[in-house]
C-alpha cells in the first residue's frame, strides 16, 4: 500500500467522492448529498501521498447509534487493505465517540463487502427484502456492537 492517510471529509474531497460514487453504486450520491454530510457523523476519506482521494466511509449518527451509508473504494486502489483501513479506523472513531453498535445494509451478493465487514467483527443480523433496485437485491443486515446494550 502507498503512504494513505485516513482524514476527515472536505469540501475539497467532494468532486473525487461523487465520481466514485457514480463508477460504484445505481443510486450514487450526489456532491450535494455528500456536502450535507460535512462537519456531521463520521464522513472518513483515504488519501495518498498526492492527496488522490483512494476511498471513502460514511457513517450517520444518532444519539449512541452509528449508520454506515457509503463505503469505496476507488477501482484502481482495490486490494490493497484500504477498505480494511477506513472500516477499523471508523471503529476507532466510533468508539472514541461512545456509540453503542454500528450498523450497515450490503447486497446479499456482495462477497467482497461481506468479507470485509467480517473480517471486521460485523455480524449478519438480518434481511430486508427485496431493498435494492436494479437489479432488485435483498440487503443483508450487519452489526458491529461496540459495547453491551444497557
Ligand atoms: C468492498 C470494497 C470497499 C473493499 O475495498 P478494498 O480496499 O479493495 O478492500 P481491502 O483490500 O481492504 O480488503 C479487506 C478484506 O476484504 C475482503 N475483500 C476485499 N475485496 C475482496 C474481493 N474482491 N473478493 C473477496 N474478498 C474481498 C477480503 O477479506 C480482504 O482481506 P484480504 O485482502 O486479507 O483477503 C471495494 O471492493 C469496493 O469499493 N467495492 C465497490 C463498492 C461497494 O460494494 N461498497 C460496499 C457497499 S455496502
Amino acid at each position: 500500500m502507498s503512504q494513505i492517510q485516513i482524514v476527515p471529509m472536505d469540501e475539497r474531497h467532494l468532486p473525487a467522492l461523487a465520481e466514485i460514487e457514480r463508477a460504484c453504486f445505481h443510486a450514487p450520491w450526489s456532491e450535494n448529498a455528500l456536502r450535507e454530510e460535512l462537519g456531521k457523523g463520521l464522513f472518513l476519506v483515504a488519501e495518498d501521498e498526492n492527496q488522490t482521494v483512494c476511498g471513502y466511509v460514511g457513517c450517520q449518527t444518532v444519539l449512541d447509534e452509528g449508520y454506515i451509508t457509503n463505503v469505496a473504494v476507488s477501482h484502481d486502489f482495490r486490494r490493497q487493505g484500504i477498505g480494511r483501513l477506513l472500516i477499523q479506523t471508523l471503529t476507532e472513531r466510533a468508539q472514541q465517540a461512545q456509540l453503542a453498535f454500528v450498523t450497515l445494509e450490503v447486497r446479499a451478493s456482495n462477497d467482497p463487502a461481506i468479507a470485509l465487514y467480517t473480517a471486521a467483527g460485523y455480524e449478519p443480523v438480518g434481511r430486508r427484502k427485496n431493498f435494492y433496485r436494479a437489479p432488485t437485491e435483498d440487503a443483508i443486515l450487519m452489526t458491529l456492537q461496540l459495547r453491551d446494550a444497557t
